[in-house]
């Protein structure tokens, strides 16, 4: 029970989700709260190591920790050979829904068996361990096998999210020297073929070191396949080099596992790395507790597995777990808005994990489409991407969680790699709040000197403990990791967030303070968007900023200048719109385009983007004194 009576709207939590749950989370607290090298230790002795690690944290070259020194694992053999080993070897691993309604699933037996020829494939190709691959496909078993693939044999795998286009892909191919492309023929969206392998091709012009092209066929629409570098997938896969069994890379726990771009504050998306050891602990523990994962569950993280959610909550973290995962394919919407209630009812989901952006789409629809399903197996509600709005929270509690069912808010990021704030079954909720810190983690709200702030008042989100699955480094780029992250405040990690702590210690996420949108969920750069902008023959300067949306939560609003001998017309706006669609994808494309003379900047040149957002909010832009006009 709470100790106290906490302040505003509470929901406590009924007494049998607290009896169900796997831990006392007030014991959780406690102990890590005395000793949280400790409780990161006794979580990774959960888990298989090839050899134990000789010293848990490494904290001497600060930022650069290191967790778990000295310890062998590979995270693909704790998600696959320690429960083939066991009685879960034939219990389903992955249940798959397409679009169009078909489906398939994978035991633990079966997911390593393909996992096993698929790693085979990749080392006849003559991938070794810490060779590069991206992958750039839609969400389909496909991807998860191939990611499992790399992790086997050490190889580093970079996920490109399949809402993106040429010139994203293009980048980050380069970037990440990858020697491997592995992409789907096409992906269905709403019905629709998004036409990923020619994408693909187009990327792959200036993309040099990519030797392999891997296709998997999805949709089997006529593609192009050059002579040479591209191979189907299910003729590779049914080669007699694929065999079923493939030995294992023993790898450090300091061994990066995976490499995940993302948009920071300025220019180029940069690659978050993160390792085979530590990142391994932290997501196990945090959805073991946070989503209450017992043996007979069917889970479902509706995410996409290019983004961090899916990598660390669809892929990683149930298969560690041990438990049955549920991915869809499609959007939720299609056909009809009962989809996903519709599969909640036809598999027996126990938990959902979605975003605030999903809930407020599926519930402008009315409740008469969850209505006409059972959705009596819920047990737990996850929320994650951005703040929830306390209406679409009370939607989700009531008419999907008939309010018996407790919603997981979790604050995290790309670079955290696991959930941070967030409650677990036992913690009284309050509608758009994470609570608290997780168990373990030591978080404040501090002013512009580093000091705490008082209750209530805003300041910047700032973490001040290590934790295993923290971000190591930014790929080929240490000194942006250290610049970006630890370099405001000495000693804590700069979250890039602004929030507000009440009188009873809960954290209300206010959104980001640098130059990152957040449009449904997905996180851009104003820089990507404003580069993609500048690289069309007609616009000589532009910038992007995000204002608020009913459904997105932000969309992207764009100031231009045109060059002499262009002029404004809805043509052209239409045409810019589409060219950022092109070149960074169809989720950044401006939902307005404002052509402009001139836009405020600094007298060093610097676009303040905060003018221009307080302009067209009809605010006070504050401190302007370093505006040139
Ligand atoms: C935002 C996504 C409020 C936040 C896992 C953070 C949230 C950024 C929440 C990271 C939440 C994520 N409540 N805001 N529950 N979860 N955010 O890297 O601004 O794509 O910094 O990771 O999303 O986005 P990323």
């Amino acid at each position: 029970m709470p100790e106290k009576q906490l302040s505003g709207e509470v929901y406590y939590p009924k007494q049998q989700i607290i009896d169900h749950a796997n831990a006392k989370c007030q014991d959780l607290y406690e102990f890590a709260k005395k000793d949280y090298v400790g409780f990161w230790e006794k979580e990774a002795n959960d888990l298989k190591w090839f050899k134990k690690w000789d010293r848990v944290l490494d904290d001497s070259k600060k930022p650069f920790y290191k967790w778990f020194v000295g310890g062998k694992t590979n995270i693909a053999y704790n998600c696959l050979d320690v429960h083939t080993e066991t009685y879960r070897r034939n219990k389903l691993a992955l249940i798959w829904e397409g679009e169009k309604g078909e489906s398939q699933s994978y035991s633990y037996f079966a997911l390593r068996r393909d996992t096993c020829r698929f790693s085979n494939i990749l080392r006849s190709l003559g991938v070794k361990k810490g060779d590069r691959v991206t992958l750039y496909m839609g969400r389909i078993p496909e991807l998860m096998i191939g990611m499992l693939a790399c992790a086997r044999i050490g190889a580093i795998h970079s996920v490109v999210y399949g809402g993106f286009s040429v010139e994203a892909l293009h980048e980050r191919l380069e970037d990440s020297q990858s020697k491997v492309l592995i992409v789907s023929d096409g992906a269905y969206q709403r019905g629709k073929i998004v036409p990923l392998k020619q994408i693909a091709d187009e990327a792959l012009i200036r993309a040099a070191t990519v030797e392999s092209v891997l296709v998997v066929k999805r949709t089997g629409e006529s593609i192009n396949m050059e002579a040479g570098r591209d191979m189907w997938y299910h003729e590779l896969m049914a080669l007699p080099i694929a065999g079923n069994s493939c030995t294992i890379e023993e790898m450090d726990a300091e061994d990066p596992l995976f490499m995940l771009y993302t948009s920071g504050t300025t220019g180029k998306p940069k690659a978050i790395l993160h390792t085979h050891g530590g990142y391994m602990v932290g997501i196990y523990a945090t959805l073991k507790y946070v989503f209450d994962i017992h043996e007979d569950d069917r889970y479902w993280c509706a995410a996409d597995p290019g983004w961090i959610t899916g990598h660390s909550y669809i892929v990683y973290g149930p298969l560690l777990n041990g438990t049955t995962s549920f991915m869809y394919e499609g959007a939720p919407t299609h056909p009809y808005p009962n989809r996903w209630w519709q599969m909640i009812d036809k598999y027996g989901i126990n938990i959902l994990y979605t975003a605030p952006t999903a809930i407020r789409g599926l519930m402008r629809f009315g409740d008469a489409w969850p209505n006409r399903h059972d959705l009596s197996s819920l047990r737990l509600l996850g929320s994650v991407g951005e703040p929830i709005n306390p209406e679409a929270w009370r939607w989700y509690y009531k008419t999907i969680g008939k309010e018996k069912c407790p919603i997981m808010d979790t604050w995290w990021q790309t670079e955290t790699g696991m959930f941070m704030i967030t409650p677990m079954p036992c913690v009284p909720l309050k509608p758009g709040s994470g609570t608290k810190p997780f168990p373990g983690l030591e978080m404040d709200i501090v002013d512009e000197e580093g000091k705490s702030v008082k209750p209530n008042e805003e300041g910047y989100l700032v973490i001040k403990t290590p934790w295993p699955s923290m971000l190591r480094s930014i790929w080929n780029d240490p000194d942006r990791y250290v610049n970006q992250y630890w370099s405001k405040f000495p000693g804590m990690y700069l979250t890039g967030d602004s929030a507000r702590r009440d009188e009873d210690g809960y954290y209300w996420i206010i959104g980001r303070v640098d130059d990152v949108i957040k449009v449904s969920g997905y996180r851009l750069g104003t820089a990507e968007i404003e580069s993609a902008l500048v690289s069309h023959s007609s616009v000589a300067e532009a910038a992007a900023i995000g204002l608020p949306h009913e459904l997105k939560g932000n969309a992207i609003h764009c100031f231009v200048i045109l060059k002499a001998g262009f002029s404004k017309s809805d043509k052209l706006i239409e045409e810019l719109r589409q060219h950022v669609g092109h070149e960074v994808g169809p989720i950044a494309k401006p939902e307005q385009i404002d052509v402009v003379d001139s836009l405020p900047k600094t007298r060093s040149g610097k676009i303040m983007r905060r003018v221009l957002k307080a302009r067209a909010l009809g605010l006070d832009p504050g401190n302007i004194s370093t505006l040139e006009e």
